[in-house]
């Protein structure tokens, strides 16, 4: 059975936008594939977090949010990243073989640096560790948004760098897995840019934990154009089409599907039908998110993924820390 591997960061509430890049492609695959899922709160530490005990709430909750968006813990693995300490050892040693010139060319770090007051040399060297996380576990597939595929093209480049120098096939090539629909899910308010978790701008982004009373009104004031009709088209039609986006991955259904729906539609229509659906699709995944989140079942699950990551990821670092002469012969 083929590997497939996947993370979020608990550096933000989960917004739809990680739902179409992350948690659906699990949705999608978890029967097909062995699934391992794993919180990346190492990574959430590369830009400043003002309150720590906040990442250890979100952990929680994100584990509970799986779970009810319909993740199955009797087909997954989920754990806890800093609950393996391999990822950063093998992190370290992949950072001795990765030129500084191809960290310089990564578009995330050039973004995310040029918001922050100071930036710190782990916002910098965090693609090698999202190697890692992937490398350790020679995972084929990793099912990401738009937005981390140069991420995963830069793990297949330090996959490919080692298995050269040590003429061996340490590491699996791995493959990004982008969603058909949903990729890069817009911004409400600013629909050419990306939905993010850590927006300031209200209105922007749905997050999966929002009222629906909340979610209708987001839906209701994105932007769309001066326009009236409706049809898909990314560049003329930005908010519209991101709405289509949206409708088409909540009522799983094609973009054409969609488009079919709605060509008779105007505005109003459309936002107040795909207002109900999110509506009631995320007023459902929460009633279940609260009986989860107080139940013993997020432990268990995270107790059992991190005894299956670590049996895997010692095998793999202890192999490759021999290889590049760490310790005694
Ligand atoms: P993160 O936490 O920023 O995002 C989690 C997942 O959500 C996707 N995503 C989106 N997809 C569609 N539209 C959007 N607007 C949108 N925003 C985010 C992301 O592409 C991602 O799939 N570095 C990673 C976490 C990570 C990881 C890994 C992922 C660490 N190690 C190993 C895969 C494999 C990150 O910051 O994702």
């Amino acid at each position: 059975m083929k590997r497939l591997l996947t993370g979020l960061q608990p550096s933000g509430e989960l917004t739809i936008g990680n739902y179409c890049g992350g948690i659906k492609q699990i949705l999608d695959y978890q029967n097909d594939y062995e699934t391992i899922l794993f919180i990346p709160d190492m990574h959430s530490i590369t830009v400043r977090q003002e309150n720590p005990k906040l990442i250890q709430e979100r952990i929680r909750k994100h584990v509970a949010l799986y779970l009810a968006c319909g993740v199955d813990p009797n087909k997954i693995h989920l754990f806890i990243q800093s609950e393996n300490l391999y990822h950063a050892n093998l992190s370290w040693i992949l950072e001795c073989h990765t030129p500084y010139g191809e960290l310089t060319r990564m578009t995330q770090f050039k973004e995310k640096s040029a918001k922050q007051k100071e930036v710190y040399c782990g916002l910098f060297t965090y693609p090698v560790l999202m190697a890692a996380d992937i490398l350790l576990y020679d995972a084929e597939l990793v099912p990401t948004g738009i937005d981390q595929q140069q991420h995963v093209e830069l793990a297949r480049n330090i996959a490919e760098r080692m298995n050269n120098r040590y003429k061996k096939d340490l590491f699996t090539i791995p493959q990004c897995l982008l969603p058909k629909v949903g990729a890069k899910i817009k911004d409400l308010q600013d629909p050419t840019k990306k939905m993010s978790k850590s927006t300031d701008v209200p209105m922007s982004a749905i997050f999966m934990l929002d009222d629906p009373v909340l979610v209708r009104k987001k839906i209701m004031s994105a932007v769309t154009d001066s326009d009236s009709k409706v049809y898909f088209d990314e560049e003329k039609k930005p908010g519209v089409s991101n709405l289509l986006t949206i409708y088409s991955v909540f009522a799983e259904c094609s973009i054409n599907d969609a488009v079919k729906k709605f060509e008779n539609s105007n505005y109003k229509e459309l936002k107040t039908t795909i207002a109900e659906l999110l509506a009631t699709k995320l007023g459902e995944i929460q009633e279940k998110y609260q009986e989860i989140l107080n139940s013993t079942l997020v432990d268990e699950v995270l107790d059992s993924g991190r005894e299956y990551s670590n049996k895997i990821a010692e095998k793999k670092y202890r192999e490759i820390a021999h290889l590049v002469g760490f310790g005694r012969y």
